[in-house]
């Protein structure tokens, strides 16, 4: 068969170097995911297919609770619903002992229908409508409140069940970190916290149990955590003073950093994000500095990303490649930004399932959607991908599969590698009947008039 016939282009040889995006590191291949063939996934499950891995949420739940705990007593962990609330992924780690921590009125719901008891729920969020609060009161959850309309509104909810009720406030403080994550909660530096408490304790129906706050998403910098800690104790101590009253918990939420590669950092995550190690003494050696055994709370962490984003992967598929006007090698894959909402910010591990030889080049990986937008990977350092080649995308467990949209395209399955290295789907891939089960047409549109 004749070749099809190609225009030639003189490219600059960048072999190794920087670009404005960073080091590129993402040489090398892999043909299997914790031992299991990735053709054998794709197989079964077809492409694009999310893979996770329950032996590596496992260990990561253990790495950071068995630190945690052996370095404070009363240690606690509650699963963040939004980082990934796959009803497999929470029973993992609700099997390993966590709590449910959850934003929303569905998040709560969803925690409910799963098997989690109310009093194994963490209610945060700036949004709760009144009946949720009711039915969240009422089963024992934790309510962390998030503004002073909330209270009244929790006010409103235990009243209607006729008796008092703890909660807890949520607070914002300066730590150290810019910008400050000031909008959710009451801030404690302006004295706003203790007023919220003020304003609890003075009420008939509700009174303070506990003090949550989430200083930020993917921190970088450990002592932030320190001034949190720091902060919340001392405004324990002087509500504890105040109203003559023993707080029972304090939560400093998530946080802590997984290791994907944030756009804009030059040095690979392996140099720039701390071992999560670091993040855990920065909140437990505070706490024991900080407070006399007597009076050591229930301290909850609500990690998400550093739990389960490492134990996830995107199995995709090279459907066509191009060049650009300019020269630069370009490939469109099956999987696009509607499944990979943290594109955004991160530049994705990029692997591919064969050995392939041929000049590396820096190469833009689109996504299969016609949106200018559908840019999956800005530059990857990419030996000549043949169309067919499978990408392995990593790490990807942490809000891709909450916070992927209905768009264009259908969201497809999701596999789960179980320790027994068999392999399970959690998530079956989506049909027309999933997006067009809720509509509906009005009698009046249902008859169409084309054009000859
Ligand atoms: C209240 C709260 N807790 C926990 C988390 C989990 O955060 P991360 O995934 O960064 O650990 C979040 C996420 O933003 C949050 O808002």
């Amino acid at each position: 068969m004749k070749k099809e016939y190609v225009k030639p282009y003189i490219k600059k040889q960048t072999a190794g170097v920087m670009n404005k995006f960073g080091v590129t590191y993402n040489k090398g291949h892999r043909e299997e995911i914790e031992g299991v063939p990735v053709a054998q996934i794709t197989d079964k499950f077809g492409s694009p297919v999310f893979v996770l891995s329950e032996k590596i949420i496992r260990e990561r739940y253990r790495t950071i609770y068995s630190y945690f705990s052996s370095k404070y007593p009363k240690a606690k962990m509650s699963w963040s619903y939004k980082t990934n609330y796959l009803d497999a992924v929470c029973s993992v780690l609700h099997q390993e002992g966590e709590t449910a921590e959850v934003v929303s009125d569905f998040e709560y719901q969803k925690a409910r229908r799963l098997g989690v008891p109310g009093n194994k729920i963490i209610y945060n969020g700036p949004y709760k409508p009144l009946e949720s609060i009711v039915t969240a009161l009422k089963e024992g959850a934790m309510v962390n409140l998030d503004n002073f309309d909330e209270i009244i509104k929790a006010e409103e909810a235990a009243k209607s069940l006729g008796k008092k009720f703890p909660v807890g406030i949520r607070v914002t403080m300066d730590t150290g970190v810019y910008p400050q994550w000031s909008r959710f909660g009451f801030v404690i530096e302006n004295g706003n916290a203790f007023n919220a408490v003020k304003r609890i304790q003075h009420s008939d129906y509700l009174r303070l149990e506990g003090i949550h706050c989430h200083i930020g998403t993917f921190m970088l910098e450990p002592n932030a955590y320190k001034e949190a800690v720091k902060k919340v104790v001392q405004l324990m101590r002087k509500i504890e003073k105040e109203f003559e009253i023993s707080v029972s918990y304090l939560d400093f939420g998530g946080g802590f950093p997984s290791r994907n590669k944030l756009k804009g950092t030059y040095l690979p995550p392996e140099v720039s994000v701390q071992p999560v190690e670091n993040f855990i003494d920065a909140v437990a050696d505070t706490l024991m500095e900080e407070l006399e055994p007597k009076e050591y709370p229930e301290v909850y962490l609500e990690t998400g990303r550093a739990i389960v984003d490492e134990a996830g992967w995107l199995i995709t598929t090279v459907d066509a490649v191009k060049r650009l006007p300019d020269g630069t090698k370009s490939y469109i894959i099956d999987a696009g930004v509607n499944l990979l909402y943290t594109s955004a910010w991160y530049n994705y591990h990029v692997e591919i399932d064969r050995e392939i030889r041929g000049a590396y080049e820096n190469s833009i990986i689109y996504g299969p959607l016609c949106m200018n937008i559908d840019v999956v990977v800005e530059s990857a350092f990419l030996p000549p991908l043949p169309k067919g080649t499978r990408l392995i995308l990593s790490p990807m467990g942490a809000y891709n599969m909450t916070q992927w949209m209905q768009f264009i395209r259908y969201r497809p399955a999701v596999a789960m590698i179980m320790t027994d290295r068999s392999v399970e789907q959690i998530r079956r891939p989506e049909t027309l009947q999933d997006i067009v089960g809720p509509e509906s047409v009005p009698a009046k549109l249902k008859k169409f008039n084309f054009k000859e």
